[in-house]
């Protein structure tokens, strides 16, 4: 007989743990989640916050929306993304980034009624985890996670309770690996990995100094800084990390991983921050100083029966992109809502299986991206001839050489140029972030042919309603009072959601009757003049890919299960089918 016993519980408090939770209890599904330590995330950590993850905030309810852009630095503080000598020392090059560019911000408000912003972990994992709490959530500190066992009807999991030094267990329908990068409950339920940990080493330092003199005109989260030895180890460059405007910042700094490891001493994290500044009389409150390793790491698989793995659990990989917690938090907007359908009886077990069908191929793609842009950084220290092995006296020669009126200066200062342009594939991807589409038995195509990207797809968010993608985010308006509201808001919130306009209302009855029959809570909207939301703007009829009397079916995550482009000769029997198909009914 087990201590405790509980619908899920969830090791892990960080981004994806904490989200599973506050999904969950929204959801009205008893949880319990541990963590090992007695407090959440006590360092910045993540800080970049893509707008598919405000979307699961938002989703969560505006209130936790609007309290992440309370504590977060505004977009328009992310985008001067500088390189430099130093900070006080020469600018080599920026460009706009994290959707600062005119043309880019153009895309990030079509694509979303969220804000990209920079909210560091410190902030993030409070208002996750306060929200689970809030909403129900049992949450258990300073209780370490040691071993699972499963069987048909449940996981048995032993922890122990570091106040008490017992050992509890814990019976729980399902298990929840959200346990971060060394996890183990991964390793326990056997998930097979690709790839290598440990491809480079790297240092944070985190301190607080006032450098408002040095950045405020050219505000931006990354300062990069070309420096010698900047591209050993680490994440390709120097860095100086915004943390709070403009007085805490992170400092990351590469060695060489066949190297010992390197004691960062207040001594040494005070001489690596004044070189990067650039000020050999700098002081600095130094916060605190450790050591990481760069990884290049993934599931193949990332559940084992009643077990689930999410967060850096199965995706391990270096911050580029600023893809760490962001995916930890989508992994969780996917899994939680088929946790409990399938708990309360709405859904078969096989629905679960579409975690992994749908989370592992993200997982893989975005450690390669992740990763790749380190390999990335390479052409801009051959451009500045800064390549590794070159010595200093010489790397000062060729940054000099730049300068010059001469046709070799010249294509040097092109060269610079496009390396640096480049660099969007890491500071300015709003494809990567936004263009995630789904294959598995979640999703019917029904032979639907899988849109073309028309731009580079990770760049370039393009919205589609196919079977499988995020629902396009359209701004309508209430009939009743005009005000805006986005297609993804009349969705989620834990129900699917159909979709339709006029013409369409035999999708309503439809609706209605199937869901009355598979004891579903499924909401229906009818888009169009004189209905509740009305497409003023015509968005809504050019990206829907439907006609009027077509619908969508939108699952609580806000990715299309299911689209008929216009009226069909049985709209009940179809919808019956086509549900009873995503929720193994
Ligand atoms: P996360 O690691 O956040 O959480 C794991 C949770 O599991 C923690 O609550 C932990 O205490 C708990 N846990 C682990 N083992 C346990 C056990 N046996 N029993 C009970 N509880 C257990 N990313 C980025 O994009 N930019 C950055 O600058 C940084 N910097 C950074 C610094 C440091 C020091 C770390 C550790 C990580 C980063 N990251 C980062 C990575 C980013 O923080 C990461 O991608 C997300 O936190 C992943 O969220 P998860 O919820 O998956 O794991």
């Amino acid at each position: 007989m087990a201590d405790i016993s509980i619908d899920v519980l969830i090791i892990g408090t960080g981004p994806a743990g904490s989200t599973t939770a506050a999904l969950l209890s929204s959801y009205g599904i008893a949880n319990m989640v541990v963590n090992r330590y007695r407090w959440l995330a006590n360092t910045p950590r993540a800080h970049i916050t893509n707008q598919r993850t405000m979307e699961v905030l938002r989703d969560l309810g505006r209130e936790v929306e609007d309290e992440a852009y309370m504590f977060a630095a505004h977009q328009d503080l992310m985008g001067e993304n500088v390189f430099c000598e130093s900070l006080a020392g020469e600018e080599i090059g920026r460009m706009k980034a994290w959707g600062n560019h005119p043309l880019s911000r153009a895309e990030h408000l079509m694509s979303s009624p969220t804000r990209m912003n920079d909210l560091p972990q410190t902030y993030m994992e409070p208002l996750l985890f306060k929200t689970a709490c809030q909403r129900g959530t049992q949450a258990r500190m300073s209780t370490e996670y040691l071993r699972h066992e499963q069987d048909a009807t449940g996981v048995t999991t032993t922890c122990l309770d570091r106040l008490t030094g017992k050992e509890i267990t814990i019976r729980s329908k399902y298990l929840v690996g959200a346990d971060g990068a060394k996890s183990l409950v991964a390793e326990h339920a056997g998930l097979p990995f690709e790839g290598r940990m440990g491809v480079g080493g790297s240092m944070n330092i985190l301190f607080r100094a006032d450098l408002s003199k040095y950045v405020a005109h050219r505000p931006s989260v990354l300062y990069w800084v070309m420096q010698p030895g900047a591209d050993v180890g680490g994440i390709g460059m120097g860095l100086v990390r915004m943390v709070r405007p403009w007085n805490e910042w992170l400092i990351v700094w590469g060695y060489d991983i066949n190297g010992p490891e390197p004691e960062v001493t207040p001594e040494f994290a005070t001489g690596v921050a004044r070189q990067l500044i650039g000020d050999p009389d700098l002081e600095i409150e130094l916060l605190s100083a450790n050591v990481w390793t760069v990884n290049n790491y993934y599931a193949n698989r990332t559940a084992e029966g009643r077990v689930f793995c999410m967060g850096d659990a199965i995706h391990r990989h270096p911050p580029s992109n600023g893809l760490g917690s962001n995916t930890s938090i989508q992994d969780a907007f996917n899994l939680a809502w088929k946790l409990a359908m399938v708990l309360k009886g709405q859904a078969g077990a096989r629905l679960l299986d579409s975690y992994d069908a749908e989370r592992a191929p993200i997982a893989k793609q975005i450690v390669t991206r992740a990763n790749q842009s380190i390999a990335e950084t390479g052409p801009i220290f051959a451009a500045l001839g800064m390549a590794e092995g070159v010595s200093p006296e010489q790397m000062q020669k060729n940054l000099q050489a730049r300068t010059e009126g001469t046709p070799e200066a010249e294509a040097q200062r092109a060269a610079i140029r496009k390396a640096i342009a480049f660099k969007k594939y890491e500071f300015d991807a709003h494809g990567v972030e936004m263009n995630q589409r789904y294959r598995s038995n979640a999703v019917v195509t029904q032979g639907q042919i899988e849109p073309a990207f028309q731009l580079d797809p990770d760049l370039h968010a393009q919205p589609t309603t196919w079977p499988g993608a995020r629902l396009p985010h359209v701004w309508l308006y209430r009939h009743d009072n005009g005000a805006e509201v986005s297609t993804l808001d009349l969705c989620g919130h834990g129900r699917f959601t159909l979709l339709t306009g006029l013409g369409g209302e035999a999708w309503v009855q439809a609706a209605q009757a199937v869901a009355a029959e598979l004891g579903l809570d499924l909401a229906v909207h009818v888009i169009g003049p004189r209905r509740p939301h009305v497409d003023h703007s015509g968005e809504w009829a050019r990206l829907s890919e439907i006609g009027d009397d077509g619908c969508l079916l939108v699952r609580p995550d806000h990715h299309v299960a299911w689209r008929a482009t216009g009226m069909s000769a049985a709209p009940e029997a179809d919808l019956s089918r086509v549900l009873r198909a995503v929720l193994d009914r």
